[in-house]
């Protein structure tokens, strides 16, 4: 499968993998250290927070409590906006498009 992720500078990359783990993985896997994610995937620091394509907003995930708490303390917050280690990946995200958020 294939994802495209988009940098705070704007640059879009494409990022062949597996379906499997979660998108903050992949995206640290391919190379991407700007997104932090300092807590691992615990869902306690927010640091992995992207944009996702809203084409994709009903195959994704849909987002918990704990992600929306967590994102509730963002200032970058955006319809669209999503922990990227909670979202697992699958086929049906072939072809997701995200962008990775500001600093906080
Ligand atoms: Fe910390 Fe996602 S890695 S909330």
């Amino acid at each position: 499968m294939n994802i495209f992720i988009t940098t705070r500078e704007g640059d879009t990359q494409t990022a062949a993998l597996a379906a499997q783990g979660t998108l903050m993985e992949a995206i640290r896997d391919f190379g991407f250290d700007e997104l932090m994610a300092l807590c691992g995937g615990c869902c306690s620091c927010a640091t992995c927070h992207v944009y996702s394509d809203d084409a994709f907003a009903d195959k994704v995930p849909p987002i918990g409590e704990d992600e929306a708490d967590m994102l509730g303390s963002s200032e970058h917050r955006r319809p669209n906006s999503r922990l990227s280690c909670q979202i697992v990946l699958s086929k049906a995200l072939d072809g997701l498009r995200v962008t990775i958020a500001p600093e906080d």
